[in-house]
């Protein structure tokens, strides 16, 4: 009887939350990188098979060659201008799509274009080069054939459009004035391309954006006061943010046009909202949702193409949006998880394989220092923190309520370890000292570092593997014809 209740649990826990076809955002900005094809065994391993990614690294494509993958590849912002030359676009798509089209090869299914060029805090760099850029890339990809197998979207923050303060519901959405004419011409254009709509929503940055705001409906238990607008009541906030993208997008007669999820998910680490279990929770909610196409109230029983946010934490993020940047990855910076998330059928993750790492050793303050250091503790530990993560000191974090010394521990060792543990980086004007060992305590993990991935040293001048396989590929064709 235990053991029948067992598997009935077992069983509705695997189908439940099987997700179809669920997406990561695979981001590479981490002063030590593990292996491409280290990354992409993990997500064979983990039953993920789309991936997002923020530009086409050649090394990052190669791994993904073969692999039966399907990517989404982008063009960052400071490539939007050179873009607006029709022959650069050319030459992109011939360099960063041709290529990796061949059998087996790249399953490229999408080019974002631009990564939130809209977003208030760009200032408007972008509103003048993102849609031409955009139509020359679809025209680029059109020329070169892959007008039906390859769509061009722009991932769009969802502060591109908004519901007036004085009816703050989601059927009142409207893209924002500033840009609505902008906003506009390319839905229209999507329209006419067969693109979807690409928008970013993020629950745990409403929250984090503002202290009035309920934590529940940042959820999907649905334990908070719903939102009421008409006949709807909405229980959390992610059904209220991308209806209220359906509504602006309806209000210029666009209200079918497909929208994927470009990044949703929620961080771990540098906040007070930002920890494994809210992450678990969150995470949880979503997935069932999504793996049971159950949509949302203005499109209901609808599949939602999805890529969660992220992959993998990433340490040299800029802060400018806060400490948690560098935490949203469902796995830590070595590829091991943070925290059991059903992806695949299975309760847990499957941690990266043969991740090397650096020798078993830290550098910390030396407590053998004279004891008046003053000025000097402070400054080494700002220039360590400059090149190196301590975002997990601040408040609400992992490390917070380490003592003067512990902080400096805490960076030295972060930047020993970024430095790859050599020579000279555990100085610190004879304030540190390396040891043997673990000071970690709590959930303040002072972590040992991998060896990293030079993902510049295979540059695309000397014969590749992927060039190779594709050589053979030839030569096997002229053996056969
Ligand atoms: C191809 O993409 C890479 C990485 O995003 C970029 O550095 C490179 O300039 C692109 N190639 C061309 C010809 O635009
Ligand atoms: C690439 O992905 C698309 C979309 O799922 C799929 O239809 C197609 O068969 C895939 N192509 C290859 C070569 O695997
Ligand atoms: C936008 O403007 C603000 C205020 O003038 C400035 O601090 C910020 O650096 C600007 N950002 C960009 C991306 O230009
Ligand atoms: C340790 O560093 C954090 C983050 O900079 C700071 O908030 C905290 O006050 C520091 N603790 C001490 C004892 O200096
Ligand atoms: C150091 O100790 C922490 C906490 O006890 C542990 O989680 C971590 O794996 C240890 N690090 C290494 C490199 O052994």
């Amino acid at each position: 009887m235990v053991s029948l209740i067992w598997l009935m649990v077992m069983c509705c826990s695997c189908c439940s939350s099987l997700v179809e076809g669920l997406g990561v955002n695979w981001g590479t900005m981490a002063t030590r990188k593990l292996p491409p094809h280290t990354i992409v065994k993990m997500l064979q391993d983990n039953g993920i098979k789309k991936v997002k990614l923020f530009d086409t690294d050649y090394n990052t494509m190669s791994a993904l060659a073969g692999s039966g993958i399907e990517v989404m590849v982008a063009i960052p912002n400071d490539m939007l201008a050179t873009m607006n030359d029709y022959d650069s676009a050319k030459l992109w798509v011939k360099k960063n799509v041709t290529r990796f089209n061949f059998e087996g090869g790249v399953n490229i299914t999408y080019v974002a274009v631009g990564n939130e060029p809209f977003l208030k805090s760009y200032n408007g760099s972008f509103l003048k080069t993102t849609l031409p850029a955009l139509k020359n890339i679809q025209s680029a990809l059109s020329d070169a054939g892959y007008a039906d197998t390859i769509k061009v979207t722009v991932p769009l923050n969802a502060d591109v459009y908004e519901s007036p303060a004085n009816n703050p519901v989601p059927s009142a959405g409207r893209f924002r004035e500033d840009i609505r004419n902008l906003m506009t011409q390319m839905v229209e254009f999507f329209h006419q391309t067969g693109a979807p709509f690409t928008v970013n929503i993020y629950p745990f940055l409403s929250l984090y954006g503002n202290p009035d705001f309920p934590v529940d409906f940042a959820f999907f238990d649905g334990a908070s006061p719903p939102v009421i607008d008409g006949n709807i009541q909405y229980t959390n906030v992610f059904d209220a943010n991308f209806d209220t993208l359906v509504s602006a997008l309806n209000s210029i007669g666009y209200g079918d046009l497909p929208i994927i999820i470009g990044e949703v998910g929620w961080p771990t680490d540098g906040d007070i909202n930002a920890n494994t279990n809210l992450a678990q929770r969150f995470y949880n909610g979503l997935l069932k949702r999504l793996a049971a196409n159950q949509g949302t109230p203005l499109r209901p029983n609808a599949y939602i193409e999805t890529y969660l946010f992220g992959l993998i934490d990433e340490d040299a993020k800029s802060i400018a949006p806060g400490a948690f940047e560098r935490h949203w990855g469902i796995f830590a910076f070595d590829g091991q998880p943070k925290y059991p998330l059903d992806l695949s059928g299975s309760p847990t993750l499957t941690a990266a394989k043969d991740v090397q790492y650096l020798p078993q050793q830290w550098c910390v303050y030396n407590p053998n220092t004279k004891a008046d250091v003053g000025s000097k503790l402070i400054d080494n530990m700002n220039f360590a923190c400059t090149y190196a993560d301590c975002t997990v000191l601040g408040y609400g974090s992992s490390c917070n309520g380490l003592d003067e010394k512990g902080n400096a521990s805490y960076a030295f060792n972060s930047y020993f370890q970024t430095q790859g543990q050599k020579d000279g980086s555990c100085d610190f004007q004879g304030l540190a000292m390396v040891t043997t060992q673990n000071n970690s305590q709590g959930k303040c993990n002072f972590l040992v570092q991998i060896v990293g991935f030079d993902y510049s040293s295979a540059s695309s001048a000397s014969l590749s593997l992927l060039e190779m396989s594709v050589l053979l590929y030839v030569s096997v064709m002229l053996l056969f014809f």
